[in-house]
């Protein structure tokens, strides 16, 4: 019997890790009545960590952006956050703090269970070009260690408090932890509470194909901005995918 053609990808093909496999998951259905709705959250996207030290958007053509949420999780903002994104099926990312991490740990499993991603921010929050490589270590692993108990899923990239990190920096942590950095591309400057309609048009303004748009999660005004923020994007044909979902997308047009 001949055996010809390409290894079929049929049904049962086993997953790979790098396939998003949480996303769209739990989410709920498509409303009918044309309400905004990010298509991208049910898709089966790829996941990649990339091969660069750091990234603060990616190289496409297509409209995708990540939407990242910084410095939480929050009590009550982060829950109405999740809210807000599920009522429209958007994935985002989520930079958490460890001090947040071991007070809210069931508002991660959220995260994790609504198919969001969570990266690590340390644990303190400190500026990293002023800390030894082994006082970086120990914010990197502890905040590595306290998401992983808490949700079963360790971060795979990092973003440094403030942005603040050195080329070399960003080098060893890399091969170390297997982190890309991530920075970002736009920023509303939402801490210093410019007001929520303010964030939102800087957002919306600012966003481009392949950008990693940044925002607080510990603001309820930046909060109070996400629904017009995202119903604007997703109108100006914008769709929203994780930071791991675009980096897999860097490089292709
Ligand atoms: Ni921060």
């Amino acid at each position: 019997m001949a055996v010809t053609g390409c290894q079929s990808t049929g049904k049962k093909k086993k997953k790979k890790e790098d396939e998003g496999a949480a996303v769209g998951t739990t989410g709920p259905t498509r409303p009918s009545d044309g309400r905004p709705w990010n298509d991208a959250g049910s898709l089966q996207l790829p996941r990649s960590v990339g091969t660069k030290p750091s990234y603060s958007s990616v190289s496409i053509n297509r409209p995708y952006v990540a939407l990242t949420f910084d410095d939480g999780p929050h009590a009550t903002n982060t829950p109405r956050l999740l809210d807000i994104l599920r009522s429209r099926n958007v994935k985002a990312t989520f930079y958490v703090v460890g001090t947040n991490v071991k007070r809210y740990p069931h508002i991660l499993k959220r995260m994790i269970a609504e198919g969001h991603e969570i990266g690590n921010h340390t644990v303190t929050h400190g500026n990293l070009t002023k800390m030894s490589p082994d006082q970086i270590r120990q914010e990197l692993r502890t905040s590595h260690e306290a998401i992983t108990a808490a949700t079963g899923v360790p971060p795979k990239t990092m973003r440094p408090p403030y942005g603040a990190i050195t080329a070399s920096q960003k080098s060893w942590i890399r091969q170390e932890f297997g982190y890309p950095s991530i920075l970002w591309n736009v920023d509303p400057e939402d801490w210093k509470k410019p007001g929520s309609s303010v964030v939102a048009s800087r957002l919306v303004n600012g966003a481009r194909p392949g950008g990693i748009l940044l925002v607080h999660d510990i603001h309820s005004a930046s909060i109070d901005a996400m629904p017009q923020t995202i119903d604007q994007l997703l109108a100006k044909g914008f769709q929203f995918v994780t930071v791991t979902q675009l980096i897999a997308m860097d490089g292709q047009q």
